[in-house]
């Protein structure tokens, strides 16, 4: 299910060429946001993040241009905040008071903060080894925190069966989150002058930012915002945890479960996608494609992008560095090409970046 709008209602909305709004945040693009009434956004100031010109790590890669979406600076330091964010308002407009999802982690401190925020109840199923920061954070929150052995295909399951009669907000599996990850595509073509990059890396788990981007660059086309040129879209999972990057290289469409999901980059540890198809179709349609990286990479890499260009990269987005690095290197991306790497978290949350003295 994806949310949909009166597209003529919207082109009148923009007639300049502009959104009316010039909130500091994704509430900018509102009228291609599933709320109808202003007063059900519970905004903590999520989106709008830089995007920022890499002075010194594209060039160590190999690329003339490399722009980093630097979303750990969203209010709990995640991209998760635009799809929660969407998601509870939309709900809250509904009469929804309480809600629940599986998460490897981010989700669930997103999902609390805006319960916290609208007054609502969260109830966050998450795996046992989840490190101890997101945890204390949703408690923080106020939420309950229900740990459960296994990965996050083993959290949902029992999150099936305890069922609280709370609104389940399961990547996928309600289209409000889609929406709110949709922004990022409207927030790279805007601060690129309206027009788009030529590739996007997305570090992937469960796939709403390669689903949300895409939607959001088609909505900009039929606004005549962008022309009709996509950027080819690659998704970076690690080794350890990789059933997009196998269904990718099998040419399948239906993504088969991995056996055991292991990796440290959490938010990738989902052996079995459900919206499964709608990624394949997006890495397929764009002509990008899937690879992965080992967890051996994530320090050097996290410790490349702090050390090169000052910033936090979380395991998550270490690992899209890496995935970056290898296609650079084997030729799939050229150094004349105009690319967007998402650093979908800090890693604030995982105890921080620990000290090194090298570059890989
Ligand atoms: C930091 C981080 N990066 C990337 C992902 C993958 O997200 P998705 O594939 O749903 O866009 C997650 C999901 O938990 C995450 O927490």
């Amino acid at each position: 299910m994806f949310a949909r709008y009166d597209m003529r209602g919207v082109v009148e909305a923009i007639e300049s060429g502009e959104f009316p709004s010039s909130a500091n945040s994704m509430w900018r693009y509102s009228e291609l946001l599933p709320v109808k009434s202003p007063s059900f956004v519970v905004s903590l100031g999520e989106g709008w993040t830089p995007l920022l010109l890499t002075r010194r790590l594209g060039t160590h890669l190999g690329l003339r241009m490399l722009r980093i979406k630097d979303e750990a600076k969203n209010p709990t330091l995640s991209f998760k905040d635009r799809g929660l964010c969407a998601a509870i308002s939309k709900h809250l407009e509904m009469g929804v008071d309480s809600f629940a999802l599986p998460s490897a982690g981010n989700a669930a401190v997103s999902m609390s903060a805006y319960c916290a925020a609208s007054g609502t109840s969260a109830h966050a199923f998450m795996p046992e080894d989840t490190p101890q920061q997101f945890i204390d954070s949703c408690r923080a929150f106020g939420a309950e925190v229900i740990l459960v052995e296994g990965t996050i295909v083993d959290a949902a399951a029992e999150m099936q069966v305890r069922d609280g009669g709370w609104t389940d907000l399961s990547t996928t599996k309600e289209p409000y989150r889609v929406e709110g990850k949709k922004t990022m595509a409207f927030e790279i073509a805007e601060q690129m002058g309206w027009t788009v990059p030529d590739v996007v890396i997305c570090p992937t788990g469960g796939g709403t930012s390669l689903i949300g981007i895409w939607k959001g660059f088609e909505e900009l086309e039929t606004l005549g915002l962008i022309d009709d040129r996509r950027p080819r879209m690659y998704a970076v999972q690690s080794g350890g945890c990789a059933p997009v990057v196998r269904a990718f290289e099998r040419g399948t469409e239906e993504i088969e479960a991995w056996p055991r999901g292991e990796t440290r980059a959490y938010g990738l540890r989902v052996p079995k996608p459900f919206a499964d198809r709608l990624m394949m179709k997006v890495i397929q349609r764009s002509g990008g494609g899937a690879v992965a990286a080992t967890d051996s990479e994530i320090e050097s890499c996290q410790w490349m992008a702090a050390r090169l260009e000052g910033l936090d990269f979380c395991p998550e987005a270490a690992i899209g560095l890496a995935g970056l690095r290898n296609l650079v290197d084997t030729g799939v991306i050229d150094y004349d090409e105009d690319v967007v790497l998402l650093n979908t978290g800090s890693s604030s949350r995982y105890g921080g970046i620990p000290g090194r003295n090298e570059i890989d």
